[in-house]
């Protein structure tokens, strides 16, 4: 109940234009902006510098240019021109070669064939040098149109392409059921939209229990899934699976976010666990970053605090 109030709370701030515009100002300054805590930076310069540190510790990396809900064709080219800098800034500094992006940046409120022809181009360039590319998930209003695409660049023959599942909404097992059949691969989240009750689950226990639930399906039948939570409860829970399955454990990665239990990032890379950090960055970080705050409340003071000593 409490997180689904906070976060329908971060988001109402989220959309605000005069805190987003004061936010701008100084959350990203160096070296401690409060926002460098879980966004790596501005540039793709900052990026590749943040996952050099991660490489560094046997992590593994995935990158996400900022940036949502574009509302023009002009935008999302800008954006899409964005993406494939970044592809070949990735090549030239030999980091891991792996982007996660959301298709409202490629133009989707403005029209799917323009988004499916801007994603194209990404996986042109992206896919014969190795890259894989994961299509984050959004809000519900976006789930049909989402998988839609997704499942029709599959049926093209596009394979390095991963997509999303939210435990949260509760079509999510039929659609796990479907995408498995597929081979495609399925990153595991909790969802960090707030969504109606008539199609989500609103109480922690209950989103919990789905998760385990796809969880469990996707370490036994899904191809190279990844668990994406900070839960420990859930990790723990994954390990426990795997353990009594017999499910190696390079069969799966769990996937967290920059900044989020770094600690206990390292202690499962130690265990031989396959670990991928999620790294944000780009100038369009304030969406994200309020996502982040809602939830976990506890974020806000980290967030003062910065301010005060900034
Ligand atoms: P839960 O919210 O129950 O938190 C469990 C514990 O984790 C908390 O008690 C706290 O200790 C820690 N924690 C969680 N969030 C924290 C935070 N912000 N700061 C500090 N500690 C925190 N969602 C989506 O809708 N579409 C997507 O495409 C993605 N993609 C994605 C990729 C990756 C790699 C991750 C890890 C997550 C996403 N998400 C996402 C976000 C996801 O849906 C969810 O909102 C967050 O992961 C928080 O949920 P948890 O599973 O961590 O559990």
């Amino acid at each position: 109940m409490f997180a689904s109030t906070s976060k329908a709370f971060f988001y109402l701030l989220s959309q605000s234009t005069t805190l987003k515009n004061a936010a701008s100002r100084y959350g990203m300054r160096k070296p401690s902006g409060f926002a460098r805590r879980f966004i790596a930076g501005e540039t793709i310069d900052d990026a590749i510098e943040a996952a050099r540190v991660i490489e560094s510790q046997r992590l593994m990396l995935t990158l996400d240019l900022l940036g949502e809900s574009v509302s023009s064709l002009a935008q999302a080219d800008a954006a899409t021109r964005e993406y494939l800098r970044m592809v070949d800034a990735i090549i030239a500094s030999g980091i891991g070669r792996n982007l996660s992006l959301k298709l409202t940046q490629l133009g989707l409120d403005v029209d799917k064939a323009s988004t499916i022809d801007n994603l194209r181009k990404i996986l042109e360039r992206a896919e014969p040098a190795g890259f894989f590319v994961r299509m984050d998930m959004e809000s519900s209003a976006y789930t049909d149109v989402t998988l839609d695409i997704f499942e029709t660049l599959w049926q093209q023959s596009y394979r390095q392409i991963g997509i999303v599942l939210q435990a949260a909404l509760r079509r999510s097992e039929q659609d796990l059921v479907r995408i498995n059949a597929l081979g495609a691969r399925i990153r595991l989240v909790k969802g960090a939209y707030r969504e109606p009750k008539s199609i989500a689950y609103q109480k922690k226990s209950e989103v919990d229990a789905s998760f385990a639930r796809m969880l469990k399906t996707l370490l036994a039948n899904g191809n190279y899934p990844a668990i994406a939570t900070h839960d420990l409860a859930m990790i723990d829970l994954a390990r426990q699976w795997a353990a009594d399955q017999n499910i190696a454990k390079d069969r799966f990665e769990f996937q967290m976010l920059y900044g989020i239990h770094r600690d206990f990032q390292a202690m499962l890379v130690r265990e031989g666990y396959r670990v991928r950090v999620y790294v944000p960055f780009g100038r369009e970080w304030f969406p994200y970053f309020m996502r982040r705050l809602g939830e976990r409340p506890a974020n806000v003071l980290f967030v003062l605090r910065g301010i005060a000593s900034g």
